[in-house]
């Protein structure tokens, strides 16, 4: 059984049963740290779900079902082992206070084992856990008593909270789970309670589905109290349901991995399966997550891309794997969920990924050729003593991470002593709270607030000023301008309404600059000096001595934009295209002689 089609009988199951399915909400999630507990992405089908567990009426009904796609990096070290991804999609079922623990276990039963409508796995290879209970909620003897309508009792384990005890985060709705296993090797048969945490342990046995039996509501990770209604939250993941139904023992040999793997097989140096399985898994990460419209950068979710980026790089070298495989791995992940996650993505959006993943990575070959250079010359120098300062040096000015230095030390035989890397940390949370501050600052007098988006439609809006000053001549001048994640609203000196065709060329101009994936360059120069040139600027008076110029320009030379600003911007024009066209949704008068646009990026 192919993996869309387990996707689609599993959907299919709970249609049946009278559930709505739900489409797979983006990666990313909503900010509000109430119901999502700040987590970066979704990392279970229940995260876009938590308002409605926790009472409010979801416009579907009561019956839910999704395959919903997740990412987790909290268990980053182990990609690589038979079960671990950072990407990964998860089957789920849910009731929102309306049936509980008996229907619950039943499916998840009969999806499990039976012919026609399910899985059909074999009954003897599944064992299920519940929970053993503890001060605040009692054993799930509930649960037992139905499990044993379909497996011997014995079969049944009892499991402690940090097993059998799910919630999404310290405030969230929670609850007691039961378990499903199954024997990976086929001949574990009776397993004693010990045998059975030995086998999970040795990755024998997989857990493939968790219910969660969700009424109870945490703040601050104590449980406080039982929800409104009594929910069901389940999950089961893609690749090990996968994995099972392709007779493999691991989630990497099945169709949801292979075409990857196969390609990086042929032209590795010195294969090994656990680096062909991190670059498979984090290339195809990072293409969900640029795909969600998350920008690199150094802090956040992007810099949650940029590391596994350059982990995946790290791979790639160490099995002797040229990067120009990567144009290669972004078009299979892109065919192998086409027909879910990338209906519409044209070659050119292809390109635009293929570009900001080969973008990073020369960035970071380019930095760790600096490293060796640099602990080349200390291996030659004994005396040089590497301090934590040292350490942090190579970070801020090189740019080289400390886990790379600590690898390169190691490669050159060099020691770096506990105390430097407990200094190193400690400068790294100095510098963190500097910078904190700085950006406060900064952005008060500037754009309300610094996201992708803002800095996406910010560069945009330069692009628009020179495109309407080409259309509609040099008197064009900026009046004021507010940028928003939505859209950015611009007024500029002109008499009169600016005609559609001249809006949709300015437009063509803007998508055009665009698509050449030129870059963004800033220049400090003398006030005098870039008044003189031809720095489009207003509120010149405003601005110190010293100005900032930003250049937008292309390969060739040709320059779209120069204007005088104090950022911030994107670095190349392509981390725009991530989120779309640009389209000038109105134009309006906004007082005598000044109009006003405003304008998206969709
Ligand atoms: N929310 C539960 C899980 O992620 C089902 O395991």
């Amino acid at each position: 059984m192919t993996s869309s089609e387990i996707r689609t009988r599993f959907l299919t199951f709970f249609e049946k049963r009278g559930h709505a399915i739900l489409p797979s909400v983006s990666l990313i999630t909503n900010d509000d740290p109430k119901t999502t507990n700040a987590t970066l992405f979704n990392t279970a089908g229940m995260q876009p779900l938590v308002p409605f567990l926790m009472g409010e009426t979801h416009p579907d009904g009561k019956r839910l079902a999704s395959s919903q796609k997740c990412v987790r990096t909290g268990d980053l070290e182990e990609v690589g082992d038979n079960t671990h991804a950072t990407f990964f999609e998860m089957l789920g079922n849910w009731s929102l206070g309306d049936y509980f623990k008996r229907e619950a276990i039943t499916w998840s039963w009969e999806f499990l084992t039976d012919t026609t409508e399910g899985l059909g796995l074999d009954p003897h290879r599944l064992y299920v856990t519940v929970f053993a209970g503890n001060d605040m909620v009692e054993r799930d003897d509930e649960a037992v008593q139905i499990w044993k309508e379909f497996i011997p009792e014995h079969r049944i384990y009892y499991r402690d909270s940090k097993d059998n005890w799910w919630t999404a985060g310290p405030n969230s709705p929670a609850g007691p789970s039961t378990e499903m296993f199954y024997d990976m090797t086929g001949h574990l048969g009776d397993l004693s309670p010990k045998e059975f945490e030995q086998a999970d342990e040795q990755q024998q046995l997989v857990e493939i589905w968790n219910d969660v039996f969700m009424a109870y509501r945490q703040e601050g990770g104590e449980v406080v109290g039982q929800l409104p209604q009594k929910n069901v939250d389940t999950g089961a993941g893609l690749e090990r349901v996968t994995a099972v139904m392709q007779g493999t023992t691991n989630i990497f040999d099945t169709d949801l991995f292979l075409p990857l793997l196969n390609i990086i097989k042929e032209h590795a140096g010195s294969y090994n399966d656990r680096d062909a399985r991190i670059i498979a898994d984090h290339i195809k990460t990072a293409v969900f997550l640029i795909n969600d419209g998350v920008v690199i950068s150094n802090t956040g979710r992007g810099y949650v891309l940029r590391r596994i980026l350059r982990r995946a790089y790290q791979s790639l070298e160490s099995i002797e794997c040229s990067e120009s495989i990567i144009s290669q791995l972004i078009h299979a992940v892109i065919e192998m969920y086409r027909d879910l996650y990338f209906k519409d993505v044209n070659e050119k959006q292809i390109a635009v990924k293929i570009k900001i993943v080969a973008t990073e990575m020369d960035k970071i070959i380019k930095i760790i050729k600096r490293g060796v250079a640099i602990f080349k010359k200390i291996k030659d120098d004994p005396n040089t003593i590497i301090t934590g300062k040292f350490l942090m040096d190579l970070e801020q000015t090189h740019g080289l991470p400390l886990q790379i230095s600590q690898k390169l030390a190691k490669q050159f035989g060099i020691q770096i002593s506990d105390q430097a890397l407990a200094e190193c940390e400690q400068l790294r949370t100095e510098h963190q709270a500097l910078s904190r501050q700085g950006a406060e600052q900064k952005f008060k007098g500037g754009l309300e607030k610094d996201t992708p988006k803002i800095r996406a439609l910010h560069t945009a809006t330069h692009l628009m000023l020179a495109g309407l000053r080409k259309e509609l001549g040099p008197d064009v001048h900026q009046k004021g301008s507010n940028i928003t994640e939505e859209r950015s609203r611009f007024d500029f000196t002109y008499g009169e309404k600016v005609p559609e065709e001249v809006l949709r060329r300015v437009e063509q101009y803007v998508n055009d600059a665009i698509a050449t994936n030129a870059k963004m360059g800033v220049q400090l120069m003398a006030k005098d000096k870039a008044k003189n040139s031809d720095v489009v600027g207003s509120f010149w008076e405003k601005y110190p001595d010293t100005v900032k110029v930003w250049t937008i320009s292309d390969k060739s030379g040709n320059i779209y934009s120069r204007e005088l600003c104090g950022g911030p911007h994107v670095e190349e024009l392509s981390e725009i295209a991530q989120f779309g066209m640009f389209k000038i949704t109105k134009e309006e008068s906004s007082s005598a002689g000044v109009r006003r646009i405003k304008a998206v990026l969709e």
